[in-house]
């Protein structure tokens, strides 16, 4: 066997002592105790990240300091508390109730964080959306989860359409000016005039609270629900896996159209009182460096194709600014290469933490702890309470370094409790009893540490967002000129994967560069650039079983150029 090479601990100063200790004594009612719940055994979420802080001696801590290339502010817990009250008045009076379907649409901005607090203080579901998300998706999640309420801007309402959704009744718009239509409101007059006092709207730990979007190898993207529950999860891998304390300056990159963006943009740093940075606008190495200097950031949860941009922008962009504060960093959503752990630690002189989770688990599961060996390459050992293994289709758990399908025991805190009206969908993640199947295969080392393979479906993982490529197949031929098209993740080394599709023309089109660019910018326009594939191959004919479904796998082998393996299902 391979020499496995280890960096030794580096961090200090930590709220966990010992990881080996901790998993083998923790219980999850220990994370419950943090919070009011067992005065009532109601709970809310956005109550325990926000006002409970405020109404126990930390009301003039910063709570949020935000900044973009035109704004920058600050918010402490009692700001945060009387802003996301005056939301949360606003949904009251128009009508939201307990389990309504309200939607985020619109950039980064402190609004954001008011509405996404509000709306949980009335128990709202929130479905947070990304700002590049053209009309065909905005679309699709509105409809499927028949949301009544849109928060968004007069630029991003371009992209949403209203008269097609007929259970959308409300859109409140941030930074709309003049007088507004029926059904139309102005988030600034609304909130000028709400009380800054509500009554908060208890709800049960099960009660639903977040619904993300996120896409599967087959079907329209999936709506995963979480629940309040998830906030236990949230509270204590903040605590043990960013190892967030009292003094620290939290930064996480990720946009909350993405789960990182709620579990660890909003709930983890809230839940344990930290400051929590949020930044606006687009990468670029120099902005970054400057908001880790500018705020004196401590704690930094990014991805591995940001840091492989950073490690592109080379060192001398770094040595311009002063990282001095930085004590630990992390990554989340692709796998983490050892070259780019190694450059870390040359450069920030620290370890870069991997982490992994996924939509449907809510919260980190597996993860390099501050106080343990890293193996670069390696995702880290499990939370204390989880239980994962290698497990193979039926459901035998494999010995260390037996390649399988990761999985979960079930359940933990911050497990999904519903795919939104697909039930179907939900129960194929736990089609082995007692276990949840994540979807990565992967392999466990004698130390218990868990290595990612790869996904056992066609899920593409570009730059850390997941896409589907049932769904850019399906914008794809929605264009004039393709008959069939079949999409594909090309390994990429700094995006991790691209997108590349197969596409065969309709009779009367011929193949040109003009066309590659035009059908590119139709998907582009119609879903979202991410979704685009930056890669397109014309074919006369695609591979396809005799039932007609286009066989990527074959496409992947391909382009590769690996053995096709089995073609037995392949037509003629
Ligand atoms: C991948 C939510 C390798 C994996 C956070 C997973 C990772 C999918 C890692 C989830 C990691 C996530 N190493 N791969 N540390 N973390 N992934 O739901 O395939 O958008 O199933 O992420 O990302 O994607 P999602």
């Amino acid at each position: 066997m391979k020499q496995t090479e280890i960096i030794d601990v580096k961090t200090t100063g930590n709220n966990l002592t010992s990881y080996e200790e901790a998993y083998r004594n923790f219980d999850w009612k220990q994370a419950e105790e943090a919070f009011s719940w067992h005065r009532t055994g109601k709970v809310n979420a956005a109550y325990e990240a926000i006002d409970r802080h405020a109404e126990n001696g930390l009301g003039d801590k910063t709570a949020l300091l935000y900044s973009d290339p035109k704004r920058e502010e600050s918010y402490t817990f009692q700001e945060m508390k009387e802003q996301s009250n005056r939301f949360g008045n606003v949904l009251k009076k128009i009508g939201l109730t307990k389990g309504d379907r309200m939607f985020i649409f619109m950039p980064r901005s402190p609004e954001l964080y008011f509405s996404f607090l509000g709306a949980l203080k009335l128990g709202v579901i929130v479905g947070p959306l990304f700002e590049a998300f053209m009309e065909g998706a905005v679309r699709d999640r509105l409809e499927d989860s028949e949301a009544v309420a849109l928060v968004t801007t007069p630029q991003l309402l371009e992209r949403v359409p209203v008269k097609e959704l007929p259970a959308l009744k409300h859109v409140i718009l941030v930074g709309a000016t003049g007088e507004q239509e029926e059904g139309f409101y102005s988030f600034e007059e609304e909130m000028k005039h709400a009380s800054p006092e509500l009554e908060i709207e208890w709800v049960d730990r099960e009660d639903g609270m977040l619904l993300h979007y996120t896409s599967g190898s087959t079907g329209k993207p999936k709506g995963v629900l979480h629940v309040h529950n998830a906030m236990i999860q949230h509270y204590q891998t903040g605590k043990w896996v960013l190892d967030l304390q009292e003094d620290d300056i939290y930064w996480c990159t990720a946009d909350p159209g993405w789960v990182t963006g709620t579990s660890y943009g909003i709930f983890a740093p809230w839940l344990n009182g930290v400051t929590n940075v949020i930044r606006g606008g687009r990468f670029s190495p120099d902005d970054w460096y400057q908001t880790l200097e500018k705020n004196g950031v401590t704690v930094w949860y990014s991805a591995p194709t940001a840091f492989r941009m950073l490690m592109g922008a080379g060192s001398e962009v770094v040595k311009q600014f002063d990282l001095s504060k930085l004590r630990h960093i992390l990554s989340v959503g692709e796998p983490l290469n050892p070259e780019v752990v190694r450059w870390g630690l040359k450069t920030y002189g620290l370890r870069i933490h991997d982490s992994w989770w996924m939509t449907e688990t809510g919260g980190i599961l597996i993860s390099n702890y501050p106080q343990m060996e890293i193996k670069p390459g390696s995702m880290g050992k499990p939370f204390p309470g989880i239980q994962a293994a290698i497990i193979d289709d039926q459901g035998n758990e494999l010995p260390p370094y037996r390649m399988g399908n990761l999985a979960i025991r079930t359940p933990w805190p911050s497990m999904m409790r519903k795919i939104w009206n697909n039930p179907a969908k939900y129960e194929e993640y736990f089609r082995i009893p007692g276990w949840y199947v994540s979807g990565d295969s992967a392999y466990m080392d004698e130390d218990g540490y868990f290595w990612f393979q790869g996904r056992i479906d066609d899920v593409i993982n570009t730059s850390g967002e997941r896409v589907g490529p049932f769904e850019v197949e399906s914008k794809l031929v929605e264009h004039p000129a393709v008959a069939e098209a079949g999409v594909i993740g090309k390994p990429d080394p700094v995006r991790g994967e691209i997108i590349k599709a197969f596409i065969s023309l309709r009779d009367g089109f011929t193949p040109s560069d003009e066309l590659k660019e035009e059908i590119r910018k139709f998907v582009k326009e119609g879903l979202a650039a991410h979704a685009a594939p930056r890669e397109i191959e014309f074919k006369d004919k695609l591979p396809k079983t005799r039932s007609g479904k286009i066989m990527r796998r074959v496409l992947k082998a391909w382009e590769l150029d690996l053995p096709t393996g089995d073609l037995s299902t392949m037509e003629e």
